[in-house]
């Protein structure tokens, strides 16, 4: 491991910090299964400290200029970039992903710290043309406070920096508390916020093995102002219930179901490479990843032949490695779920075509299956591994009702040459990101988010700044 970005304590109102009692956890590899480092295991009494030690740093940091604040992130957004090695390599130790895409991450979970920095010099108000001639109708826009940031373990840099880089642009503080698989990464990244100056309070990092404990008093405490989660829909559900009490505003990117149609119009060959990208990133552990592939019959066969091609040429290998395309699951509860959604769908007819193998420690082959109907669990349920179920439709609008058969809505794809077509399923599809003959989708630039059950708010974009600002309407009179 990298010496300079591995850390052994958490980082609290400028400090680094152990728990009081001295309890740690041990992180594993998820490819090698050995221990790659040991950090604090905090509890809900350093979290309330890291929520008042940012409340404190408040009022400083919202006070400094858009472009001060956007110097800091700059700063920060740097130093990513110059430790993107050590970042990936941790990040790949960590969580499994194999370093080529974790190279990627660091690029892509720093692109939102440059741009961030720049779009909150532009979080504009507005002048409305009064009603009276009296008076002045002005509105401001005002970071929203203390944003509490719960992270997940498939993302372990980017979906930090896609949180915090608004919100420390909007002028708020920030209380992160990383997935418990991925804390190195989260600690390399404060690492290098303290170092880019952030103010003591105004970055704070909380690393936990008591997620529930903890994500309970981030939705209670009455100084958050704001959570923003990404995760399951049911701990989202959860939170949102734990933040009822005291009306937090809520970002939350949820699970999702995504469905993959191929028409038969479609140039086949760009729909094999677009499936496989969208399928196989990261072993098909993201939110956006294909769940279900929708072929209509008359090209079934071809895409299928040239869809096994292409997944049985991915290369399987240790995270480190470089050549490596498809890496380890994340857990045994990972693999588990996994082995159990084939086993569902061969019980229920469907066949395998490729893998559908168990290999060694937490590898699974990459795996596809055809056959597949509406009454299996991968039909309904998100399975987060390297499983490509092939579903058959006829029609048009049999595919898009197919496709909106679930109570999820974040991603979907469809590959049509035809433009009429295209217009017409992707304003159907009621998922919050489509993807028109395009596997892979995310970047900063464009608001990521999901609509029915994949939760609330957008990240990334315009509209991922407008997520931590208050809008406020000053009124003035007696002119
Ligand atoms: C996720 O899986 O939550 C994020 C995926 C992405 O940003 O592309």
């Amino acid at each position: 491991m990298t010496p300079l970005l591995v850390r052994t304590q958490a980082y609290v109102n400028g400090t680094w910090c152990h728990e009081s009692s001295g309890r740690t956890f041990a992180v594993h590899s998820p490819a090698t299964g050995e221990q790659i480092g040991v950090v604090p295991d905090l509890t809900t009494d350093e979290t309330r400290v890291a929520i008042e030690a940012a409340h404190a740093a408040w009022p400083a940091w919202r006070a400094l200029t858009a472009k001060e604040r956007a110097a800091v992130l700059r700063r920060w957004f740097e130093l990513i970039v110059t430790h993107r090695d050590e970042l990936a390599r941790i990040m790949s130790q960590e969580s499994g992903k194999v370093i080529s895409e974790s190279l990627g991450e660091v690029g892509y979970g720093a692109s939102f710290v440059e741009w961030f920095a720049e779009e909150g010099k532009r979080a504009y108000g507005d002048v409305i043309p009064a009603h009276t001639r009296d008076r002045r109708l002005v509105v401001i826009k005002q970071g929203v406070g203390v944003v509490a940031a719960i992270t997940p373990w498939n993302f372990p840099l980017a979906m930090i920096t896609r949180k915090v880089a608004p919100a420390l642009a909007a002028g708020c503080p920030v209380v992160i508390k990383p997935a418990a698989e991925t804390p190195l990464t989260a600690l390399a990244l404060a690492t290098l916020a303290e170092a880019a100056g952030f103010p003591a309070g105004v970055y704070n990092t909380i690393t936990t093995t008591q997620s529930a404990e903890v994500g309970a008093e981030l939705c209670a405490h009455p100084l958050v102002r704001k959570l923003s989660f990404t995760g399951s829909t049911t701990v989202g559900r959860q939170l949102m219930a734990q933040c009822a009490p005291t009306l937090k505003k809520l970002s939350l990117e949820l699970g999702g179901n995504a469905p993959f149609i191929v028409f038969d119009d479609a140039d086949v060959d760009a729909a094999v490479r677009g499936a496989v990208q969208a399928k196989y990133r990261h072993n098909g552990q993201t939110c956006v990843c294909v769940n279900r592939i929708l072929v209509q019959r008359s090209i079934h066969d071809r895409f299928v032949a040239r869809f096994v091609e292409a997944v049985a040429a991915l290369r399987t290998g240790d995270s480190l490695d470089p050549e490596a395309q498809v890496g380890p699951l994340v857990s045994e509860r990972a693999l588990d779920k996994v082995q159990a959604f084939v086993k569902d769908a061969v019980a229920k007819g469907a066949q395998v075509q490729l893998g559908g193998t168990h290999r060694r420690g937490l590898f699974y082959d990459a795996t596809v299956i055809t056959g597949a109907t509406s009454n299996m669990r991968i039909a309904c349920e998100e399975v987060f591994g390297p499983v490509a179920p092939v579903f058959v439709f006829d029609t048009e609008d049999e595919a898009v009702s197919m496709a909106n058969d679930t109570e999820y809505g974040l991603a979907a794809y469809f590959y049509s040459r035809d433009v009429g077509r295209c217009w017409r399923v992707a304003e159907a599809l009621e998922f919050g990101m489509v993807g028109i003959n395009e596997g892979l989708i995310s970047t900063e630039l464009a608001p990521f988010g999901g609509m029915k059950q994949s939760g609330l708010e957008r990240e990334g974009s315009r509209y991922g700044l407008e997520a931590y600002l208050e809008t406020r309407y000053l009124c003035f009179g007696g002119l």
